[in-house]
């Protein structure tokens, strides 16, 4: 297929960009470069340096390229940032959604997958979480990003696009040559990853007074190829269906761990002493993220390959030491 990537230089996307390559799709980058990184995208990839937000550079880019789908992973991902500057998350992830969905209806590209979060879930009910549980999410991310659900819902009813929501939990480790390079990182695994390479003093641990067994956040961790994997299976049943489609799926382990457990996992892993200390919760959290994906396993016939976090961690360990 003929697939525009939105997002394709940054972690999870450039992931996906190498599987879809790699299987022999033709795909197209298009990307700002604000957070993705030029050499992360697949040699056989094109690359179009341009923003979601530009509708003039977005159309051109539609026009010279014909894609018979849309997978759109360009966003502003940091869910304590978001509760900072809430804005700066409506404007990127929505607004700019809306720009592409426009787009795309213009040019007549009715199929998308998109990268949603467990974000929208907020404080889970029930554990794991199921795809039909309550969106009422805690920070500003998580509900810019279910307002674009929202919109694909309208945009499959009334102008037929087929769509897949993939809510991720939490992304983590290496493919390789691709990993975590965020600028600056906020993410759990690479930060303690950098205090093993002495590159910070400590690991602050947010917040230890959570209802979970050790007091701190339990969070699904999960490989990106294993994500990755799961964007060319719904890609797959979205161009098989000959209805318009609309799918939503969970993407996880299904198995939780905390904060102290990761930092407890690394230390194995990297062999060092990672000093860790505990500070207040970060506005926003949930205490307890966890999925069951038993939904994409049935319908998408997807399980996750690289599910220990210890593998996760080693492959995440292997590409943060090629990063000094
Ligand atoms: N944490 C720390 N110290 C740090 C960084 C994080 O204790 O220095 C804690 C956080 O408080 C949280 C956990 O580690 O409890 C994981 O935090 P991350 O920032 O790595 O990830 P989040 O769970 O906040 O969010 C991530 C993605 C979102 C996605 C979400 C889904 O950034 O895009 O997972 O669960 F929506």
């Amino acid at each position: 297929m003929k697939v525009l990537v939105t997002g394709g230089a940054g972690y999870i996307g450039s992931a996906t960009v190498a599987q879809l390559a790699e299987a022999g799709h033709d795909v197209l980058v298009y990307d700002n470069l604000s957070k993705g990184h030029r050499d992360a995208v697949h040699p056989r990839a094109q690359l179009v340096v341009g923003d979601v937000g530009d509708r003039a550079a977005l159309d051109a880019a539609m026009s010279a390229f014909h894609p018979e789908a849309v997978l759109h992973f360009a966003a502003w991902i940091e869910a304590g940032e978001s509760m900072k500057e809430p804005e700066r998350f409506f404007r990127n992830n929505t607004a700019n959604a809306l720009n592409l969905l426009e787009s795309m209806l213009a040019h007549d590209v009715r199929r998308l997958v998109f990268s949603s979060t467990a974000a929208l879930y907020g404080e889970p009910e029930r554990t794991p979480i199921t795809e039909d549980a309550r969106l009422l999410p805690t920070n500003a991310y998580g509900e810019s990003k279910l307002l674009v659900e929202q919109m694909l819902a309208w945009f499959h009813r009334i102008h037929g696009f087929s769509t897949a929501s993939l809510r991720y939990f939490n992304a983590a480790g290496a493919a390789g040559e691709r990993g975590e390079r965020h600028s600056p990182e906020t993410h759990l695994v690479p930060i303690i990853l950098q205090v093993a390479l002495g590159q910070r003093p400590h690991i602050s641990i947010f917040g230890s007074d959570y209802p979970t067994p050790d007091g701190t956040c339990v969070r699904d961790y999960i490989h990106i190829s294993d994500l990755a994997a799961a964007h060319l299976l719904a890609l797959e049943k979205l161009a098989s269906s000959a209805e318009p489609a609309r799918l939503t799926y969970n993407l996880g382990n299904g198995r939780g761990y905390s904060v102290k457990e990761v930092v407890e996992c690394a230390r194995q892993v990297t062999g060092h002493p990672i000093p860790a200390k505990l500070e207040p919760r970060r506005p926003g959290d949930p205490a307890v993220l966890v999925a069951s994906s038993e939904k994409a396993q049935r319908e998408l016939g997807w399980s996750p390959r690289h599910a220990s976090l210890e593998e996760i961690i080693s492959s995440a360990w292997e590409f943060a030491k090629t990063q000094v």
